[in-house]
């Protein structure tokens, strides 16, 4: 390619020190970055990443949980170059051809019925969309998620999401209700699992029959919570509450931004792994292995009252998304990922499990497949959470080449959400750093 062709500020090297203090003085405060002195990026390849001074680090967090695919797969790269080549853009007001392919190859994976597709940007557009659709064709107001969910940052998408996000003094919209998550490890009603018979789960009745009209438009859930903390509920959690949300004729709309596309193993969707079959999918993330997309999957009958005055998004679908997310579909079927993170999952797990054993800073580890967990307590006993700890775990991880994610409403949780290209031996070399960093930050407990 012609260098001249590229803008030439592009071209030049930039320190991270420039770069801070350009965006420091250009960028709202609102994007933060990671660690007291944050890294600059420039290249990557399979699940390592290599920073603005060659150094590399292998990367337990891809992004947040969507470069499924890595960094430049060759087959994805070739795959955008071929269709910036013919055509980058036009709006879904006139056909493409990967749109439908799209479509039609995601109903081929999609949970049972489920073979409609609408094709936004991000994963909260995908849940507003879908929470929409459901509301109308239900012709209901009333919408019930999760404590500790994330849902994303639009308008509706933030008020279903617990994380703290509400910073600013408005109550919550009409309509929203929660449900306690079957969290575990810190159950909201004190009890133990199995003896607690998922009294979380069947608190759904409770809330409908006192909190609505006594149906609803939707329940909303993550098969695994990802910015919650990782936290897994056992599958009669999804189980009753599915069974609660027929009774009350609502839709059941399972988040699959960070589950989605294989990352939990064996299966293509998280909540496959419950025995529910859902109404609604949402996805995002992973879709695009980085290249911005979002959608839902429904049924005919429910996207059949869907029309062009409920919806539109002027990026929605358009060829070069659709491209990429078609590459990526390929190469998770012909990379067999869907086995491969079942089986790196088992392995990864294992050495998680043995850190528990070490480690009095480890409180639990929890998760499946390549969507796994590590929540840090300062005492065993109190639970009570390690927060400013993870802070130097991470920058210890940093310093010797490892890259984790943060989550948890506490801030104490560590998340592992890797591209499914990770290898066993950087599993293994993962291991052998957080065993250092949890041994050196003990010290201080
Ligand atoms: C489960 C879940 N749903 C939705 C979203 C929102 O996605 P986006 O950031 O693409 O809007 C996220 C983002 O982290 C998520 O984790």
């Amino acid at each position: 390619m012609d260098e001249k062709l590229i803008p030439e500020d592009l071209r030049k090297a930039y320190s991270t020190k420039q770069i801070l203090e350009m965006e420091k003085k250009h960028v709202v405060p609102a994007v933060s970055h990671y660690y007291e002195n944050p890294l600059l990026f420039i290249r990557g390849e399979g699940a390592t990443l290599e920073d603005a001074q060659g150094k590399q680090y292998i990367d337990l967090f891809a992004g947040i949980c969507t470069t499924i695919t890595g960094y430049t797969h060759p087959k994805f790269v070739a795959t955008l170059k071929w269709q910036l080549d013919r055509l980058v853009y036009t709006s879904s007001l006139y056909s493409t051809i990967p749109y439908a392919l799209l479509a039609k190859r995601l109903a081929e994976i999609a949970p049972k019925g489920l073979t409609q597709s609408f094709i936004v940007n991000s994963g909260s557009e995908a849940n507003e969309s879908a929470l929409f659709m459901a509301r109308k064709f239900k012709n209901n107001p009333y919408v019930v998620a999760c404590t500790h969910a994330y849902h994303g940052r639009t308008t509706l998408a933030r008020e279903l999401s617990s994380a703290g996000w509400r910073t600013v003094p408005e109550a919550h919209p009409p309509g929203v209700r929660f449900q306690p998550y079957g969290y575990c490890y810190r159950c909201s009603f004190g009890k133990e699992y199995p003896e607690c018979d998922i009294q979380c789960a069947r608190y759904l009745r409770e809330i409908i029959r006192t909190q609505t009209n006594k149906a609803l438009a939707a329940f909303i859930v993550e098969p695994i919570q990802g910015v919650g903390g990782i936290i897994q509920p056992p599958p009669e959690f999804f189980q009753i509450t599915n069974e609660i949300v027929q009774e009350f004729d609502g839709l059941y709309i399972s988040d699959e931004v960070q589950t989605g596309f294989g990352r939990t193993g064996n299966k293509w969707w998280g909540i496959q792994h419950t025995g529910v079959n859902p109404d609604i999918i949402t996805l995002a993330k992973g879709f695009g292995s980085g290249i911005p997309i979002g959608g839902f999957l429904t049924r005919p009958e429910f996207a059949a009252e869907y029309t062009t005055t409920d919806s539109f998004a002027t990026f929605g679908g358009n060829p070069l998304s659709c491209a990429g997310a078609i590459a990526v579909l390929d190469i998770i079927q012909e990379s067999n990922y869907l086995q491969r993170a079942a089986e790196n999952g088992a392995y990864l797990r294992k050495q998680l499990d043995d850190l528990k054993q070490e480690h009095k800073i480890v409180g639990d580890v929890r998760g499946q497949g390549m969507m796994q967990g590590i929540e840090l307590v300062r005492n065993q006993e109190t639970k009570e959470p390690a927060s400013t700890e993870l802070l130097q775990v991470m920058e210890i991880c940093k310093t010797e080449g490892l890259l984790i994610g943060k989550g948890g409403i506490d801030g104490n949780a560590i998340r592992i959400q890797p591209p499914l290209e990770l290898t066993k031996g950087q599993i293994d070399e993962a291991y052998q750093i957080l065993d250092k960093a949890f041994t050196q930050v003990e010290k201080t407990l």
